[in-house]
């Protein structure tokens, strides 16, 4: 069988040029472009990468128009209903599901670096008290390459296994610390007898005076949703951290510009954007207003936690993380959070509303996290620095993924240049 091409044809000079379709293991297939400029003169443009693969990738697949998502082929539903969040990473990271001794080692290995060098804790007093979390985190993570020399050499696999590691293993800790600081409360350092989840409780919650237990249902909640989170093929922040990354910028740096771009109410910041949206909307009887601005093209308002770029079918990840928001108001709240009574009505307005259906319009992820997120006490700030603590695995997988492949190249996208054409300088006396 011959290779599948598509030709395409200049219809003001009758030039032809045949491009090669690079085959996918599932969904759409990939005109290859990579001649076009050469042979035809053109640039291909493409503003908000519709129709673009910015790489080759075998780590997660999804399926917009199904609502289906999966992780080296593993359906999400299966997944978050019985993996747990380190077991996921470990794949995500080797390709394969870790037998008992993999995992363990694993576990122990992402356990064991959960500290931060001292100095590094020293850094968070140099932010203003009340600094939005995610800023302390651009900044702290992204300094982690002052203190971690012997793990930026991203040409050696060691360094950057070990980078890997360290990044996923002190995320945790570094969201906590960042929280603490914001309420002026001390650092609380990890303890490694608890859980990947059970720690990060710990660190937010604890006080040197006092007791605490870590919450099982809280435990189990954050570990689904860090699963739900992991990974979400190239997304804005993903895609920041492959570019960063393409010029060989040390790991730390790269996850640095990720949690930056994650930052946006259009990505991971949704979450805390959607929780300040239903205090705003503030009482059900209030939900068709807001309904109507949201569909007035000269009313910047939208639904947070609606819509999404690439899902156009409901969001599997919101369909699983619906269920556990009842499981975990029943059991933490009083089963009665109007803030989740509202957002469950305005889903159902929502739903049935023609303006949404007919833009495919669902409640995404986001839609209902930040509703666990309040459910667990966890302030809305620091929303999207767990959405970051989740990404961090997956960033690091697409990372590691990209900087092994054979042919590697500096990600450099051209433009359609639109500015002014050649003009000479005019002296400031004579303008
Ligand atoms: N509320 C009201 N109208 C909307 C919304 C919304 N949330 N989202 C999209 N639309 C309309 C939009 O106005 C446009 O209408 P028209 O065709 O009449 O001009 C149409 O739907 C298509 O929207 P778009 O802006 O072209 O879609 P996009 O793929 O560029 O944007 C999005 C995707 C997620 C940025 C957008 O849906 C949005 O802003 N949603 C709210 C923010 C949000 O929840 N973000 C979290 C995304 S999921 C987690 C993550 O990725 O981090």
């Amino acid at each position: 069988m011959s290779e599948h091409t598509v030709t395409i044809t200049d219809n003001k000079t009758g030039k032809q040029l045949e491009l090669p379709v690079r085959q996918s293991t599932q969904g759409p297939c990939a005109v290859d472009i990579g001649r076009f400029y050469r042979e035809m003169g053109f640039f291909t443009y493409d503003p908000g990468f519709l129709s673009t693969a910015s790489c080759q990738s075998a780590l997660t697949y999804l399926d917009g128009e199904q609502g289906m998502l999966m992780y080296r082929g593993y359906p999400i539903e299966q997944l978050a209903e019985r993996s747990n969040f380190l077991e996921v990473a470990y794949m995500m990271l080797n390709s394969e599901l870790p037998d008992r001794q993999q995992l363990d080692e694993f576990t122990d290995i992402i356990t064991c670096h959960s500290m931060l060098n001292e100095t590094l804790n020293r850094l968070f007093n140099g932010f203003h008290h009340d600094a939005h979390p995610m800023a302390i985190m651009v900044g702290v993570v992204g300094s982690l390459s002052a203190f971690y020399h012997d793990s930026t050499d991203i040409n050696n696999l060691d360094h950057r296994e070990i980078a890997a590691h360290r990044l996923i293993a002190k995320m945790p800790t570094i969201a906590a610390a960042s929280y603490k600081h914001s309420i002026g409360e001390p650092q609380v350092y990890p303890d490694n007898s608890l859980s990947y989840t059970g720690n990060l409780l710990h660190m937010m919650f604890s006080v040197p005076c006092e007791n605490y237990e870590v919450d099982p249902i809280a435990e189990k909640a954050l570990d689904l949703i860090f699963i739900l989170h992991m990974d979400h093929e190239q997304n804005a922040s993903t895609s920041t951290v492959r570019l960063a990354g393409s010029s060989h910028a040390n790991p730390f740096a790269c996850i640095a510009s990720g949690i930056a771009a994650l930052w946006g109410p259009a990505h991971g910041g949704a979450n805390e954007a959607v929780l300040n949206m239903l205090n705003e909307i503030g009482d059900v009887s209030n939900v068709p207003r807001f309904i109507a601005r949201a569909k007035d093209k000269s009313d910047s308002f939208r639904l947070m936690g609606f819509g999404h770029r690439v899902y156009k079918n409901y969001d599997p990840r919101a369909r699983i993380i619906r269920e556990m928001c009842h499981e975990v108001l029943a059991k933490l709240g009083d089963g009665n959070d109007p803030l989740f009574e509202l957002a469950l009505r305005l889903e159902e307005i929502a739903l049935n509303d023609e303006y949404f259906i007919a833009r495919k319009l669902y409640p995404n992820v986001d839609f209902y996290s930040g509703l666990i997120y309040r459910a667990l006490g966890i302030p809305a700030n620091m929303f999207t620095v767990m959405f970051a603590i989740a990404r961090t695995v997956g960033w690091v997988a697409q990372w590691q993924e990209m900087i092994g492949e054979d042919n590697q190249r500096i990600g450099r996208p051209r433009q359609l240049y639109v500015g002014p054409i050649r003009r000479d300088y005019v002296e400031i006396s004579q303008r």
